[in-house]
């Protein structure tokens, strides 16, 4: 475990970048951008010279962590031999990817749109089932990320929506599966989308949902949940939309978080793991019978960059890295030895609410009183100025050599699959000491 640096000024490409170039989702007052100068296997190095054990895959996307040669010489050999071209035409690369993700998606799940993030893969998604469906309307939930765009920002339920409210009409929101925070049994809170699809009438088109919500705290259903909403959905002649883009290509330790719970959706959203983040790419594959419609109706939608050359050339390498580097297998294996050292925190802290997650994703909450479950981050806070309590835990980790991202009152462990026992024990160790500061924060 390295020694806590002191902090440093900000270099001349760190103070250029914050006078040009927007943070994200931030107050710009607030914008501090570090800058990295390397990044090799699971570890990446700012150009303070400070090295840090990447805990939450950068956003839960370097999943393949920051060698994978193979994704890194299929990205520069595309770029030479065929850099762009348009849709109408394809590639070697375009087709393969297609065919992969054919197999490795569940059961029926057969024809893929490309796009270039997940929002995009969320758009796709909405407009397909709606087309498909001929209704207009689509539940989603309220603890959920869905993507920056105004359709996937108006299905999203997280705070980030307020901002681009009323957005699109008739996106409805339903309760979420969280044992620990909501005052809603998780499977009662499922009857109540069937009830809500029966007030509804027939003019739900979709139920969108993550298999295993991500940034809104992991939160894992009850293993009867996804099958059950899978029955809901269809009884109401609406499409079931699994979104993938966090949960997916190993997270899980499985390929997909719906296999977790073996239930195949109509639809499913990927991003992120698609190319291990080593290119933007987002993907939403269909069932046959959805792709058949399409046959003789309009496909009514596209991008200019729709199954770029390069960007489908990273995401058939990754999948081949996957495979033969068996890392689906690995994550599954370290992901149990994870969920121990993280349980082994929760009982070391009692400023640790509740330890959950499945796998290499997993979510450690935090709470000021375990007895009335009082957290230290507010929904609020998603969208306010300053830091909290859970912010300052993340930063001691990151003085402790370890990045680990959070979102309102949990901590995001999501590390690139490669990684080792050893590694996790030293971020272990990095939020063993951040979490002396949210101990030190309690009630009295
Ligand atoms: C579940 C989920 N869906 C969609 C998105 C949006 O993806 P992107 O940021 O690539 O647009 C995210 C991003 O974090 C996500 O976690």
């Amino acid at each position: 475990m390295s020694e806590p640096e002191p902090p440093v000024e900000a270099n001349a490409v760190e103070r250029t970048d914050r006078e040009h170039v927007f943070g994200t989702w931030s107050y710009q007052s607030e914008v501090d951008p570090t800058q990295v100068v390397d990044a090799s296997g699971v570890r990446f190095t700012t150009a303070d010279g400070n090295e840090y054990i990447d805990f939450s895959g950068q956003l839960m996307c370097s999943n393949l962590g920051h060698s994978a040669d193979r994704v890194a010489d299929a990205v520069a050999e595309q770029v030479r031999d065929v850099p762009f071209v348009a849709p109408n035409y394809t590639t070697d690369a375009r087709a393969k990817l297609g065919e992969q993700l054919a197999e490795i998606t569940p059961g029926d799940l057969s024809k893929t749109f490309f796009s270039t993030s997940g929002t995009e893969a969320v758009e796709a998604a909405l407009k397909i089932a709606r087309l498909y469906t001929g209704k207009q309307k689509v539940v989603s939930r309220y603890r959920s990320y869905h993507g920056a765009t105004h359709g996937s920002i108006s299905v999203t339920g997280d705070p980030r929506r307020l901002a681009a409210e009323p957005g699109v009409p008739g996106t409805i929101k339903a309760p979420d599966p969280y044992a620990y925070g909501s005052t809603l049994d998780p499977m009662e809170s499922l009857e109540y989308i069937d009830e809500m699809l029966m007030l509804e009438g027939d003019t739900v088109a979709a139920v969108l949902v993550e298999p295993i919500v991500g940034s809104n705290g992991i939160l894992v259903p009850p293993d009867e949940y996804l099958p059950r909403l899978k029955e809901i959905a269809h009884d109401h002649d609406a499409l079931l939309i699994c979104d993938e883009v966090m949960s997916g290509f190993g997270r899980t330790g499985e390929w997909f978080g719906c296999d977790v719970f073996d239930v195949e959706p109509d639809i499913m959203t990927m991003a992120k793991g698609l190319t291990g983040a080593y290119q933007p790419l987002g993907a939403t594959t269909v069932t046959s019978a959805i792709a058949d419609h399409f046959e003789d109706e309009l496909f009514c939608h596209g991008h200019t960059y729709a199954g770029h050359p390069v960007a489908v050339a990273a995401g058939a390498a990754a999948v081949e890295t996957y495979r033969e580097e068996n890392l689906i297998e690995h994550a599954s294996e370290v992901g149990d030895y994870l969920g121990e050292r993280t349980a082994e925190l929760g009982e070391r802290h009692p400023s640790v609410g509740e330890t959950r997650g499945v796998g290499l994703f997993r979510g450690i909450e935090l709470t000021r009183d375990p007895e009335k479950r009082v957290p230290f981050g507010e929904r609020a806070d998603k969208v306010s100025t300053g830091t909290t309590v859970v912010d300052e835990v993340s930063a001691t980790a990151a003085d402790h050599g370890t990045y680990v991202a959070n979102m309102i009152n949990t901590l995001i462990v999501a590390p690139p699959l490669p990684i080792t026992e050893s590694e996790v024990d030293e971020a272990i160790d990095a939020l063993d000491a951040g979490l002396d500061v949210s101990d030190d924060a309690m009630d009295d």
